[in-house]
């Protein structure tokens, strides 16, 4: 883009600039020419930003450079979302609806446990962009772990040394920033705020210790040691295990308590009906997302591509939910067997073959 050229010197357009364009992707293509953006104050972008409610306005207003973390963290949580959903029915695509990565989750009416998933990846990929921009100095008031500074010792036996990643201030930030959405204490609001919570948990306990050997020729007589943010997959794997042993909880009115509204297992016994703080909740069953229908969030399988041999979601018979499939049915042709000659070139073989795709009817 030359308008990073143009505006070097501007560095706060530039930040406000690249919220608009990376906000703005998913919803609309129609970026607007780098002279328009430079010449919009951060409020008015903040504005326009759908969906945000008026805290989450002011974050942007008051961080226009954290809100550019806060968009990269939701965008690399629908990514591993997209990824981890790829063969099931829902399949996590914001692309075709009007919705943008910040509304991951909250987007789904209907309390399903699908839409547990996706507040609980949101949250920890918020968590995620805000503590990489810290670590790597791109934000302000905040950086490095300054609970293990440099040279300490460690319980562990070893000194703290390098950057540790700062998660409880991403954790924090993610919290401030996801949790504003819910001013009501709604049985909805109560589910997405402990799913909110799982997710950062997560991310917190996925925390990895990195160390280095400081030891006389390399030997690891002394240690230094850091923490360091997992990569995304490993929570998108995380969560997955989580998401098939969700638990369905259901209001309860406790009548002891003025905030009294608690979310509780359906099927409990009396000792563990809480569901942990780890857990994801659900308050539905999900809809089958057989049929295109927004309201529920469901695109419908309508022409997905299915695997024919497969038993798992991925099969026709599932993905289709029985409505079944249209074959296609093309040839690859590839370069193969290529020698090379003495002195120079090379001759191949050309390859064929048929393949057959499966769409869902
Ligand atoms: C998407 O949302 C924007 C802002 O709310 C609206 O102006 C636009 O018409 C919507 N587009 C579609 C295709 O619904
Ligand atoms: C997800 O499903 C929708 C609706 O069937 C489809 O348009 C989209 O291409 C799918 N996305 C992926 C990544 O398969
Ligand atoms: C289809 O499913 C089978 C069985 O699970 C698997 O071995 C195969 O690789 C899948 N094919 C494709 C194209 O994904």
């Amino acid at each position: 883009m030359n308008c990073k050229m143009a505006t070097a010197q501007h560095s706060r357009a530039i930040l406000i600039a690249s919220i608009y364009i990376l906000l703005s992707a998913s919803f609309s293509r129609n970026i607007v020419s780098c002279s328009t953006v430079v010449t919009l104050g951060a409020n008015v972008i903040c504005n326009n930003i759908p969906g945000l409610v008026t805290k989450q306005r002011s974050i942007c207003n008051t961080r226009p450079d954290a809100m550019v973390s806060i968009g990269q963290g939701a965008e690399q949580a629908l990514a591993e979302c997209e990824h981890q959903f790829k063969n099931m029915r829902w399949n996590c695509s914001l692309r075709s609806s009007n919705v943008s990565s910040l509304q991951l989750g909250t987007n789904l009416r209907v309390g399903s446990r699908e839409a547990g998933f996706a507040l609980s990846i949101r949250s920890a990929g918020i968590s995620h962009g805000i503590t990489q921009a810290c670590s790597s100095g791109t934000l302000q008031g905040c950086g490095c772990d300054k609970e293990k500074q440099e040279g300490e010792w460690s319980e562990g036996g070893w000194q703290w040394g390098g950057c540790s990643a700062d998660i409880e201030y991403g954790n924090e930030f993610a919290r401030l920033f996801v949790d504003a959405e819910e001013s009501k204490r709604t049985p909805r609001s109560l589910m997405n705020l402990h799913n909110n919570r799982a997710g950062r948990k997560l991310l917190r306990k996925l925390v990895e210790i990195e160390c280095k050997c400081l030891g006389p020729s390399g030997s690891c007589a002394v240690k230094s040691c850091w923490t360091k943010l997992p990569i995304f997959r490993r929570v998108g794997e995380t969560l997955m295990k989580r998401y098939y042993r969700a638990k369905k909880v259901q209001p309860v009115q406790l009548l002891k308590h003025r905030q009294s509204l608690k979310l509780y297992r359906t099927r409990r016994n009396s000792e563990d009906a809480k569901p942990g703080r780890a857990d994801l909740v659900f308050l539905d069953d999900s809809p089958n997302y057989c049929d295109y229908n927004p309201t529920v969030g469901s695109l419908g399988t309508h022409n997905r591509q299915c695997n024919r041999s497969s038993a798992g979601a991925d099969g026709c018979q599932r993905l289709c939910c029985g409505r079944g499939y249209n074959t296609h049915e093309y040839t690859r042709t590839w370069q193969c067997d290529c020698k090379f000659h003495w002195c120079c070139h090379v001759t191949c073989k050309e390859c064929q073959e048929k393949t057959e795709v499966y769409n869902c009817k």
